[in-house]
């Protein structure tokens, strides 16, 4: 299979943690004899430098010519400080999110056994937890009217949805519980907002196209809880643009780590595959980042060329690393391994050189793990 893959690297840990995933997908390639094409192109802070323009059009159109997008983070702190910025890295994101219209943003969260005791969560709780986090991307107070006055005495960000926007979302996240465990929980503010109570009444008069699938509704508040509380009991969560950016950060607590979650974007035509964490300025250029994220990433983009095989094998090889706590710092401060040789780990697995006993020396010294 040939397939031509865009990839904008971005800001902060974005770069060192995508080429992480490129790796691999090398691997999967020369393994199952596939070829990957990657272009390579600009966005947020690293294209306003170059070019003043957190998303360049060539930009777009590479992404519009391929067959799906790999990326890593966008942000810097120059410009989170100051509010009167004109231009800023997120706005490109959000603009290409817009431009192909990526509606639908998937966050699967999933709990790791040998990493319960590093969450501060209780391991009984976290025990068996997975679900998915449907998140809408191209709509809500994201991309409402927005104002605030010369004076900055006051700034209104307004929360619009159309029925169209929530139903093609819907029918994906009924379709996801149909194959899973068959339940879907719509988590919204309906006893404030007016967005939220059409979010109600079209879902609920969806449900009679997915009998076999259990509808239930939280607030938002109450879901906040209910995620730490008991997140066992939920199996698809689909909510707003706002609530489910907020919602997927929260749970990345289960996992053990930000630093551990995937995400896929899909539109119709196109999609985005990228980790949950942003730039993580701090850590750049370090070799710590965790590129666990975007590995995953890119294991949904296998899944979304239907390269299930492929896609099985990546996880397997990530589940691999941390179950022998090959991980990163974000998950285990001392005893630490460099977000090259996680990835390097990986593609060890993946191609099949990884067959016994493995070379802990080697692997301190950051080569690889063949004995
Ligand atoms: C995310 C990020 C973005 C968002 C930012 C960088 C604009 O936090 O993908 O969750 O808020 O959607
Ligand atoms: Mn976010």
């Amino acid at each position: 299979m040939i397939k031509n893959i865009a990839v904008i690297f971005g800001d902060g840990i974005g770069p060192e943690v995508t080429q992480q995933s490129i790796k691999v997908l090398d691997n999967v390639a020369e393994k199952f004899g596939h070829q990957f094409n990657y272009n390579f192109c600009l966005m947020g802070a690293a294209a306003i430098d170059k070019t003043g323009d957190p998303l360049p059009d060539k930009t777009v159109e590479i992404c519009l010519k391929s067959d799906a997008i790999l990326f890593g983070a966008v942000g810097h702190p120059k410009y989170d400080n100051d509010p009167a910025a004109k231009v800023r890295p997120e706005q490109g994101l959000l603009k290409l999110r817009k431009s192909l219209q990526l509606f639908a943003n998937i966050r699967p969260v999933t709990a790791y056994s040998s990493l319960l005791h590093l969450s501060p969560i209780k391991s009984k709780v976290l025990e068996q937890v997975d679900f998915i986090i449907y998140r809408e991307l191209t709509g809500g107070i994201y991309f409402g009217e927005k104002k605030t006055n010369e004076e900055h005495t006051w700034a209104y960000d307004s929360c619009a949805y159309t029925r169209e926007e929530v139903e093609r979302i819907a029918h994906l996240a009924f379709q996801s519980a149909q194959r899973r465990k068959k339940k879907l929980t719509l988590v919204d503010k309906a006893n404030v907002l007016e967005t939220s109570r059409l979010w109600r009444k079209v879902v609920q008069e969806m449900a009679s196209q997915y009998p076999d699938v259990q509808l239930n509704f939280l607030f938002v508040d109450n879901a906040a809880m209910q995620i730490i509380l008991n997140p066992r009991q939920f199996d698809i969560i689909l909510t707003e643009n706002l609530f489910g950016d907020i919602l997927s950060d929260e749970a990345s607590v289960i996992s053990g780590s930000l630093g551990l979650l995937p995400s896929a974007s899909i539109g119709n035509s196109n999609a985005m595959f990228e980790p949950v964490h942003g730039s993580y300025s701090t850590a750049a250029g370090k070799d710590i980042a965790n590129p666990l994220g975007s590995i995953l990433s890119a294991a949904m983009m296998l899944d979304y060329f239907n390269l299930k095989e492929e896609a099985a094998l990546v996880r397997e090889a990530v589940s691999w690393t941390i179950s022998h706590l090959f991980v990163t710092k974000d998950i285990d401060p001392i005893n630490f391994y460099f977000t090259s040789t996680v990835g390097e780990l990986i593609c060890d697995y993946v191609s099949g050189r990884i067959t016994g006993d493995i070379n802990q020396e080697n692997i301190e010294l950051r080569k690889s793990t063949i004995i």
